[in-house]
């Protein structure tokens, strides 16, 4: 299905974290369709030719940790069409597959530094630019992990009820500057994030771990990348004008057991 381009978003700016495979990638070609220019901000040693190839696209290089990486990725956005007006806070790593009892800590630090204090920079330096310009949409990619216990993912679990946190506080503090703040939580989705946990979990065959991990989805199966940005692209738009706060499963039905 080709998606409606929305006219309203053409030449908005937006920055996309995680933007070189993956959601992230699919988030960049989906707001290309639409005209916005891109700021599509991975790891310096990423491969940002995709994304490059979707439409008005540049690309920064650079960590979603550091603080004077947000600066520099808020710099080249503006210099790209003089506001940002969407941030797309997406970027993320999976971590230990562990329980608490056995979770090391360096993935403890290293996953709520990426998933949890690379969320809270975008929303601190991307919100005061957004409240500056008394306008802009933040969409945090959370998951469906944040919202039940999840036995063998301790670290990734826990980041993501800090994302679902942040996204709510954030939302009522931005209200009334008209900065809405809002969270996408996927269920299993066709990337590299998943196709790495299929070849941990069965490293002789990975596919066969495939039904297993899509059986806890009522639809039987993943998402695709492409499905979460099509949601992406409406919450970002202005026929989402009075959603803020709201914590969106794009999911096959999961949360809904
Ligand atoms: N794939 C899934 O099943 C799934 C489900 C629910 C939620 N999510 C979430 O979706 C988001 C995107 O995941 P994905 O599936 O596209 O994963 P992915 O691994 O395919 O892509 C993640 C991207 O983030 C980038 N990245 C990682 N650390 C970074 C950092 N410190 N600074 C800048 N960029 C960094 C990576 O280089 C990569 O390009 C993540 O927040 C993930 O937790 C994924």
């Amino acid at each position: 299905m080709t998606p409606m381009p929305d006219p309203a978003l053409k030449d908005r700016v937006a920055i996309v974290t995680g933007a070189a495979r993956g959601i992230g990638l699919a988030a960049v070609r989906r707001l290309c369709q639409d005209g916005a220019r891109v700021v599509a901000f991975d790891r310096p040693e990423a491969d940002f030719s995709a994304a490059l190839a979707a439409g008005q696209v540049a690309a920064h290089r650079g960590d979603v940790v550091e603080a004077a990486d947000w600066h520099a990725a808020i710099a080249l956005g503006v210099s790209l069409g003089g506001r940002i007006d969407i941030l797309f806070n997406n970027a993320g790593i999976g971590g230990a597959i562990a329980n608490v009892l056995d979770y090391p800590e360096d993935d403890f630090d290293r996953v709520m530094a990426v998933n949890v204090k690379g969320v809270y920079l975008g929303l601190k330096h991307v919100g005061r630019h957004m409240q500056a310009n008394g306008s802009g949409v933040i969409v945090n990619t959370s998951s469906v992990s944040g919202f039940g216990g999840s036995g063998n993912i301790f670290g990734y679990a826990a980041s993501k009820f800090a994302v679902n946190g942040m996204t709510k506080s954030a939302a009522v503090a931005l209200a009334s500057q008209g900065v809405r703040v809002l969270a996408l939580c996927p269920s299993p989705t066709a990337t590299e994030m998943m196709f790495q946990l299929e070849r941990r979990i069965s490293p002789d065959d990975p596919e066969a771990a495939r039904p297993r991990l899509a059986q806890g989805i009522p639809m039987g199966r993943y998402g695709t990348p492409e499905e979460v940005a099509e949601v992406l692209a409406f919450l970002v738009s202005d026929r989402a004008a009075f959603m803020t706060g709201a914590l969106v499963p794009v999911d096959g039905g999961t949360l809904a057991k």
